[in-house]
């Protein structure tokens, strides 16, 4: 009994993920399925918190020394596509000055990510403009 609904839940869970894979990308799957940024950060030098238009809100952690970004972890309330733009932002801003991690724009994350469904472009620009809003916190600090 027990490995009948086993092996049921590891087939439908097997069709999510060919599901998920093929409607929002290998990137994307790939992104969600092994995430490497998404979780809070203890003592960050900076941190920023946004909501967007659907009332979820992204929150960008960063680490900052002698100008440049050396940590960045993120959390999020919302979707699978916040998730994955917020990896994409935390992997662009690691090495860069505050200054270039503070340019990243959501067309930029929708590039690497090979494009979000038309629902969800605006988790990329509110990850974007999470982590613009953390530079600027910055800063406006030093
Ligand atoms: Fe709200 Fe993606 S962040 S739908």
């Amino acid at each position: 009994m027990n490995d009948t609904l086993d092996s049921f839940l590891d087939e439908l869970q097997g069709r999510v993920y060919d599901d998920t894979r093929e409607s929002m990308g290998e990137e994307v799957y790939r992104r969600w399925k092994n995430p490497v940024y998404l979780k809070k950060m203890e003592q960050p030098s900076v941190q920023a918190e946004l909501s967007g238009s659907c009332g979820d809100s992204i929150t960008i952690y960063l680490k900052i020394m002698d100008g440049r970004v050396i940590a960045a972890n993120f959390e999020t309330t919302g979707c699978g596509s916040s998730q994955v733009s917020g990896e994409v932002v935390c992997e662009y801003a690691i090495g860069k000055s505050v200054e270039e991690a503070g340019m990243l724009d959501g067309k930029d994350v929708l590039q690497v990510l090979g494009g979000l469904p038309e629902e969800n472009t605006h988790c990329a620009y509110l990850a974007a403009e999470t982590l613009r809003e953390a530079a600027r916190n910055y800063l406006q600090r030093v």
